[in-house]
């Protein structure tokens, strides 16, 4: 067996399991207590005090203005890009390198996904990529001239059928002009030849390793792009001392069992925005206009809303978050070590200017025929280990997507290995 020793120090690291898993829930305080307080007080569902302490929690932690739990990450996004203003036949920019998630939102919103390449150190949106991609592509209009030119009036508003349609301007109104005119400055970003928006860019923090967020941020202002950070992989991970999520329009964080800690699913939307806060709120509870008694929906809303016993599991695993950040950091230091002495193994080192999560440490073989032998003996002797997911532009449901030169992402796909990662701290 060719890696013989790494499977050895492997076992070391998390000795008395059969199996290893890739990353696994530690549940070690309060969850049990709060599961129990929501089965005696029956608030198990969409009432209940621990969605909004584990808002606060979070808002707390992150330093984001507006912290809006959902029911998984997924929705968050779907959230996030419908509040940005994606519409239907609009272009938005991300990475192939990222979890399917990430392009099924895009699409939830009509829209297409447009790929750029990841940068080799953070495996995240290289700002170079973006750039050149929107230098070459793309056209800043005026909105005027560009309505002008494309859109067309909607026959359900402008005739009155819709029952949205109302004389006075309400909160739907203003959740419908968002979502169908909400180009937030009076410019707007236009591919040169399709003559599409391009109405969002979300890059992705790659399993907890921070992107250069700033510069993409910067970038993208300069466009008229709003940001919508995909940061379901980094809660606990910060670029210059800024946690991630908190750069762009918008941010979201998923909780899903694998994540450096769990509500079982969840997710959450964050933004700073103050029109946009408190909208993302209304829209994942069904728009229900708040009345003690009386159900009044003032829009086609989502029941996106995180339930109470998810987030009872969510505050107590917040109260172990450092406990986990600090292990996790622990072991990513020992791989660290580890992997200094291997020749032909490569360990993915935090970035420049970050705090990584390190939510799950990842390798890089020589190329694939290595990459393949390592996750055959790996999982052979039930130690899990993956490769990097098949790049989004591969799958059969996005190959005609735009796309920039993808050299960095093909590489890393071709070569990366994800090692165990789960607190040890059982
Ligand atoms: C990059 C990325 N985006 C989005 C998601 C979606 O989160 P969820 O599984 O909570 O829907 C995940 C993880 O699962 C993810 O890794």
């Amino acid at each position: 067996m060719k890696y013989k020793h790494i499977i050895d120090f492997l076992r070391s690291l998390y000795p008395n399991k059969d199996f290893i898993p890739l990353h696994e829930p530690y549940f070690a305080g309060n969850e049990k207590k709060y599961l129990a307080d929501c089965i005696d007080t029956t608030f198990v569902s969409s009432v209940g005090k621990y969605v909004d302490r584990f808002e606060d929690m979070i808002r707390e932690y992150t330093g984001a203005k507006y912290a809006i739990a959902t029911v998984n990450g997924t929705a968050a996004l779907h959230i996030a890009l419908l509040l940005a203003g994606v519409q239907p036949g609009d272009l938005v920019i991300t990475q192939p390198l990222t979890f399917i998630a990430t392009c099924n939102a895009i699409s939830y919103c009509g829209a297409k996904p447009v790929f750029v390449d990841v940068d080799s150190d953070t495996m995240g949106m290289s700002p170079e990529a973006l750039e050149s991609w929107l230098t070459q592509n793309v056209d800043v209009l005026s909105l005027d001239s560009f309505e002008l030119e494309h859109v067309q009036p909607d026959a359900a508003f402008s005739t009155g059928r819709s029952p949205l349609n109302r004389a006075q301007p309400t909160q739907q109104d203003e959740v419908r002009s968002t979502r169908r005119s909400p180009r937030p400055s009076s410019t707007i970003a236009i591919h040169k030849t399709l003559r599409r928006p391009i109405s969002a860019c979300v890059p992705m923090h790659t399993f907890g390793h921070p992107c250069r967020i700033d510069k993409i941020v910067d970038i993208c202002n300069r466009y008229h792009i709003p940001v919508v950070e995909d940061s379901a992989e980094s809660l606990g991970s910060y670029y210059k001392d800024r946690h991630t999520g908190t750069f762009g329009k918008l941010g979201i964080l998923s909780f899903n069992g694998n994540k450096t800690i769990t509500t079982g699913g969840g997710g959450m939307v964050l933004t700073d925005d103050e029109h946009l806060g408190p909208l993302a709120k209304h829209i994942t509870t069904t728009a229900k206009k708040p009345h003690p008694w009386k159900f009044e929906h003032d829009m086609v809303g989502y029941n996106y809303r995180l339930p109470n016993v998810n987030a009872a599991l969510g505050c107590a695993q917040m109260e172990l978050l450092e406990t986990i950040l600090a292990n996790k950091r622990e072991t990513a230091m020992l791989y660290r070590e580890l992997f200094a002495d291997i020749a032909d193994i490569q360990y993915q080192p935090e970035p420049p200017h970050s705090t990584s999560n390190y939510w799950l440490n990842a390798i890089l073989l020589k190329d694939q025929i290595q990459q393949e032998t390592f996750l055959k003996e790996t999982n052979e002797n039930k130690v899990m280990t993956r490769p990097a997911w098949i790049l989004m532009n591969e799958l059969e449901m996005f190959k005609g997507s735009l796309a920039a030169d993808l050299t960095v992402s093909k590489e890393i796909a071709s070569r990366l290995v994800n090692i165990p990662s789960s607190a040890r701290l059982v």
